[in-house]
Formats: structure tokens, sequence, C-alpha cells
């Protein structure tokens, strides 16, 4: 093993959500270190425009860089969606974000070929998903829908709230009339409505967690250019953001679901 296996995986989101997927990364990669960078100066992206969205995501790979990571894992759907080139194009080293991993899970998952897709209203404009699911199956039935108030809901810890599962009824009842047998949870926040989600689709649709997906494909890339972090130590995951941190300190658990430690405050951009 080289010191490069065990530089950290860099991980980067607008804000509190990418915690998911850092969860999914630690499930299958226990030994890996990691840096996880939160933009909750800047936080939400996914009502922001591509434009915007693609500055900041130049400041958040810039500080990952400066951080001597061996690889970069965009966690948030919306710059998986509208940036993943500029972090392609700023980083010399292996990038996934976590658009085709879900689009690969669902195309293995779905049997009617309709698949289902949620996202914030950039992810569901940018069509990422949906060209993806296309490149995969032309003959793949793509339904896609914008549901803005789940991050807000899920950020206020209302994960089991009357009004969450009418405003899920809403947001998903056309979806469930067009007979999808696969969802595609396509945002950081959805994986903590799981259970809402499941109850108003009457359990008949598959949910497909792009975070649990990505976290495959990292294992896959890492064991291909024979990066994987092979040392038995405690694995060191430092938590960076860039507005004041109790609150993202005091949120992040939920989604993180174990305690977090420190949280530094970094100025980016
Ligand atoms: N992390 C974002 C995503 O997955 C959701 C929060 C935001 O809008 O910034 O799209």
């Amino acid at each position: 093993m080289t010191d490069q296996n065990q530089k950290p995986i860099g991980v980067f989101d607008s804000g509190i959500g990418g915690l998911t997927v850092v969860r999914a990364l630690l499930e299958k990669l226990p030994n890996e270190n990691i840096v996880y960078f939160g933009d909750t100066a800047r936080v939400p992206y996914g009502s922001k425009s591509p434009q915007v969205v693609r500055e900041y995501t130049q400041d958040d790979t810039d500080f990952l860089l400066s951080k001597d990571v061996k690889m970069i894992v965009v966690a948030c759907n919306t710059v998986s969606a509208v940036a993943l080139d500029v972090v392609q194009k700023r980083a010399n080293l292996p990038v996934t974000g976590v658009i085709i991993p879900g689009a690969d899970a669902a195309m293995r998952s779905t049997k009617n070929r309709r698949v289902g897709v949620i996202g914030t209203v950039a992810t569901v404009h940018s069509n990422a998903y949906a060209n993806e699911l296309k490149h995969l199956s032309k003959s793949v039935h793509v339904f896609s829908k914008a549901c803005p108030l789940f991050v807000p809901l899920v950020e206020e810890g209302w994960m089991d709230f009357k009004a969450t599962e009418m405003i899920a009824n809403e947001y998903l009842f056309p979806l469930t009339t067009e007979k999808i047998d696969t969802l595609i949870l396509g945002c950081t926040h959805y994986p903590l409505l799981k259970k809402i989600i499941t109850k108003v689709t009457k359990g008949m649709v598959t949910l497909i967690d792009s975070g649990e997906a990505t976290a495959g494909t990292v294992e896959k890339m890492l064991n291909e250019q024979n990066l994987r972090n092979t040392s038995t130590e405690k694995p060191n995951i430092q938590f960076f953001v860039s507005d004041a941190p109790e609150k993202f300190t005091a949120v992040g658990e939920l989604f993180f679901g174990q305690k977090l430690g420190v949280v530094k405050r970094v100025s980016i951009g």
C-alpha cells in the first residue's frame, strides 16, 4: 500500500444532505479516510440556475483538492446533474457523481421499464437522470417530478408528519398513476423519507437510493485503480462547512446516523 491509498476520499454537497452518501460510503468502505465539504453558506443549490451551481462547484472542488484527496465523490444530485464536467475538468483524479450509479441501479431493478425520478427543480429540469436512463435503454419510459418541499421538510425533521405524507401524496400521485415500478430518489435528502414514500406508493415501487448505488461505484473505481486503503486503523472522517457549524452538527446526525464529531468552518470562493 502506498501513501496514495491512505489519502482521503473527498466528498462534497451543497450542505448537509451529502452525509447520507458518506454514511453509505462508510458502510461499504469502512477503512477509508474521508474529507467532507458542505457548502452550507450557499445551500440550497437545487433552486438555483445551472450557471450559478457551476460557479459554486469550482470552489467546492478547489477546496477538496487543497485537502489532497485521492478521488472526488459529488454527493449532490444537483451538482452531479448540471456540473459534473466542471469537477472532472478541474481535478486530475477519479471522479463520480450520483446520477450514473442511480440510473444504473434503476435499470437493473425495473421489470416494466417505467421509472420515476424525483429530485430538486434543477436536477429534474436538467433531465440528467432521464437522459442517462434512455442512454442505458431506449425503451425505458421516464416520469420525472420535482419535489422542492421535501428538502425543507427533512431539514425540519418532519419525516413522520401527516403534512409530509399529504405533500408526498401530491407529488407522487402523478407518478404512481403512470404505473412506475421503480423510483429514483434523486436528492440527498430523500432517503430519509423512504418510509413515507413507501407508504404513499403502497409498497408497489422499488426505491433506488442513489447514494447507496454510488458507494458501490466508488468501491469499484478504487479497486480498479488500486487505490483502496487497506490500513486497519480507525479512519479519519473530517467535516468542513462554509457557514457556522452548529446547525450542521445538530441536524447532521439525522443524516449520518451517528455523532459527527468536530465540524470546522472554512471560507471558500
Ligand atoms: N443536495 C441537494 C441535491 O441532492 C439538495 C439540497 C439543495 O437543493 O441544495 O440535489
